[in-house]
């Protein structure tokens, strides 16, 4: 499962529901709303992150349930540490208790967890926690849960350019052999199909700068659930959708 695919369209082979709709092997989400979900509330911010974490563990049963065999979830972004102190102290507060209180249930149901973005502004304990899961579920295969954090889809195309750089300056690689599969192997989702497909809640329809490289053919599914409020039938909803939608990769149809 987890061998590197050198072709740079790494088409999810997908597999079928039980009604026939096909499962996508790789859904990624834009988990959006958490704050507008404790305004509407008159709730403090950190009390939608809390219930984000909710829905994180729901959508993580559910996906399982379905036969979804990645999911990625857009944690933190690079732009997210411009948000006040409090709530970036706040949101790595919930990650560091995810990561300790969560981790042996998700070890135990198969699940292995990777976390993908810039590690060099989080702080030594929350690096190190995510290395002890990495490592303690780096055997699992049920699940594929990777959490991008820190991470902004220019910025990894960026240091895929500069590894590669870096090596034809060296002599290690001729300028000419860089092709699509080559940048795809210096990406942080070397290892991993490209999302099938990717979902935003919250009513927004934007990118946002996640998996920028990896979505090129992804079917994207925006809904106006916020975040918190999300759950495994929402999932199933997005799933029916995606089975009904017709994917080309650019091919006449
Ligand atoms: C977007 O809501 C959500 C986030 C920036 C963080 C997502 C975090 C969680 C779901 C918490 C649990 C996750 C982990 C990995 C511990 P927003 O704050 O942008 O909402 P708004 O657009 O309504 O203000």
């Amino acid at each position: 499962m987890s061998q590197p695919v050198s072709t740079a369209v790494k088409v999810g082979k997908t597999s079928e529901a039980a009604d026939g709709g096909a499962i996508p092997r790789h859904v990624a989400i834009i988990m959006d709303g958490n704050g507008r979900w404790a305004k509407a509330r008159g709730l403090p911010r950190t009390v939608g992150h809390r219930e984000g974490a909710e829905a994180l563990r729901r959508v993580l049963r559910a996906s399982a349930e379905f036969g979804v065999d990645y999911l990625t979830v857009f944690g933190f972004s690079s732009e997210n540490w411009k948000r006040p102190p409090e709530e970036v102290t706040d949101l790595m507060g919930l990650l560091r208790l995810y990561l300790r209180q969560e981790i042996a249930e998700i070890d135990e149901k198969g699940v292995r967890l990777r976390v993908i973005g810039n590690r060099d502004r989080l702080s030594s304990d929350i690096i190190q926690l995510i290395e002890e899961a990495e490592r303690r579920t780096a055997g699992n295969s049920r699940l594929n849960l990777t959490v991008a954090l820190s991470y902004g889809g220019r910025a990894e195309i960026v240091s895929a350019a500069q590894q590669l750089a870096k090596a034809a300056q060296a002599g290690s690689l001729d300028p000419e052999d860089i092709d699509e599969g080559a940048f795809q192997r210096h990406l942080f989702t070397s290892d991993m199909p490209d999302p099938d497909l990717v979902i935003r809640t919250s009513g927004e329809k934007r990118i946002s700068n996640f998996l920028l490289w990896q979505s090129a053919y992804a079917e994207y599914v925006f809904m106006d659930k916020l975040w918190p409020d999300f759950s495994g039938e929402d999932l199933k909803i997005a799933i029916t959708e995606f089975g009904g939608r017709k994917r080309r990769y650019g091919a006449a149809g």
